[in-house]
């Protein structure tokens, strides 16, 4: 893992953009993974800027997004396809035909699920990953347990994190779905780069567990010391319980 210190979230969010502008310039027909949350809005915020500026073209992108409430219709505003068209896919001029999305009303969880894993494959799997991380060190909503799913199915939300995503739902825990369709950490580990952001000292006990703890279902995001490739965008509050050798 390497792990990037900024002294802030707006440094860190305008340093990603431009390193992602440059890798679509580079490769105009990548395949991107994407979150939602607050950590990437800054991020998305730049890179539409950038996108306007015409640093970079985004019409031949394909994106995947990690997940999607299940039951909620796209048309609701917490959906995180409502998200996604506001921020992302509107400002940067990516064509419906492009966006892959989980769809929470699917009439069957498991087929719906199915089929996206063969999109991303068919795709040619993710060029690059961005990801956010929960408090409790959930990736997407692989929630902690005592057990991982490998492939995109279909999970149950804890309270901590239905209270995280309340913002979206008029600050209301009780009006987010108890439930979601998600990527499998098979399914994530499969991007050939992944760029983790965290930001704030809520944060920070995650970041610790996931770059210093063991590799444990108890911190999903752990699994990611796995992978070859993987860069973690901090600000200093998300960093704070690093030591200080493996910052920096
Ligand atoms: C949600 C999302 C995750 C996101 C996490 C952190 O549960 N499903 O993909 O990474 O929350 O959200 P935030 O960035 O708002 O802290």
């Amino acid at each position: 893992m390497k792990l990037i210190v900024y002294r802030n979230e707006r440094e860190a969010s305008a340093a990603t953009a431009e390193a992602l502008a440059s890798a679509i310039v580079r490769h105009p027909a990548m395949v991107l993974g994407l979150p939602t949350g607050r950590t990437p809005l800054p991020l998305y915020a730049r890179l539409a800027e950038l996108r306007e500026q015409r640093h970079f073209d985004a019409s031949r992108v394909t994106t995947f997004n990690l997940d999607e409430f299940w039951r909620l219709p796209a048309s609701h505003p917490g959906s995180y396809r409502a998200y996604m068209e506001r921020h992302v896919f509107s400002r940067l001029a990516i064509a419906a035909g492009q966006v892959g999305f989980l769809d929470g009303m699917a009439p069957d969880a498991e087929t719906e699920c199915l089929q996206y894993e063969r999109a991303i494959r068919a795709a040619g799997g993710l060029d690059v990953l961005i990801l956010g991380i929960g408090t409790n060190g959930h990736i997407g909503f692989n929630e902690p347990g005592a057990s991982l799913r490998a492939r995109t199915h279909l999970a149950a939300l804890k309270p901590q994190t239905r209270r995280a995503n309340a913002v979206f739902f008029e600050g209301d825990a009780s009006k987010v779905p108890g439930q979601a369709l998600c990527m499998g950490m098979g399914t994530i580990l499969g991007a050939r780069r992944i760029i983790l952001m965290a930001f704030g000292r809520g944060k920070s006990k995650a970041i610790q567990g996931m770059v210093q703890g063991p590799v444990t279902t108890r911190l999903p995001a752990s699994f990611l010391q796995l992978h070859a490739d993987v860069d973690v965008v901090l600000d200093e509050g998300a960093a704070e319980r690093l030591a200080a050798s493996q910052a920096g």
